[in-house]
């Protein structure tokens, strides 16, 4: 299976169908928006969380030494916090070139902070692309992170912005503070 999902995206007639878009942001979309959007408002995600399973062959990292970047992962429990932005069908050609490493949008019900439910959409790394690189130890991802870079950065830069952009919002996320710990101390900055 390829690592570009741009064609597996191009059938776009999911969020055509809905009365407003709702792109739901939990990694780099929180801090990184880089597209117009009419709307936009703190959002939650309920039975999903984060984590470092996915890897960045084309923005942290390169094909032969790929960065690890954010996918969610099904957890029924769980709540996760984001940014919703109200774009237009137009977004999608950019959003699905940026994300085309392993990702697929998948829709779910999406609660504002303000008490509006709408559909969210997100993407999601496919676990079975070789895109996903699956589960690791804490230590493990964060000395992958620490080592990797790619065309858009060091993949550090990355998780900083992150975890900075979570506790701007008063939000702590335990996968990704550990992980931010870690790079910093292996970076000698703890
Ligand atoms: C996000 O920031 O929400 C995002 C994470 C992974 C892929 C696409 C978007």
């Amino acid at each position: 299976m390829p690592h570009d999902t741009r064609d597996l995206n191009s059938d776009r007639r999911d969020i055509a169908d809905l009365d407003e878009i709702w792109l739901f942001g939990y990694g780099s979309l929180i801090y990184k928006v880089d597209f117009p959007y009419v709307d936009c408002a703190t959002a939650y995600l309920d039975g999903w969380q984060r984590r470092f399973w996915q890897g960045s062959h084309d923005h942290r990292g390169t094909p032969e030494a790929p960065g690890r970047v954010l996918t969610l992962i099904e957890a029924p429990a769980k709540r996760c916090f984001g940014k919703a932005y109200r774009v237009t069908l137009n977004e999608f050609d950019h959003l699905d070139h940026r994300e085309k490493n392993g990702y697929v949008r998948q829709l779910a019900p999406l609660q504002l902070a303000d008490g509006r439910q709408r559909t969210g959409v997100f993407y999601v790394g496919l676990t079975n692309s070789p895109a996903h690189l699956g589960e690791a130890s804490e230590r493990a991802i964060a000395e992958q992170i620490f080592r990797s870079e790619g065309p858009s950065g060091s993949n550090r830069d990355y998780l900083h912005q992150l975890q900075d952009a979570l506790a701007a919002h008063g939000e702590v996320d335990d996968h990704v503070m550990a992980i931010d710990r870690l790079v910093r101390q292996l970076a000698g900055d703890d």
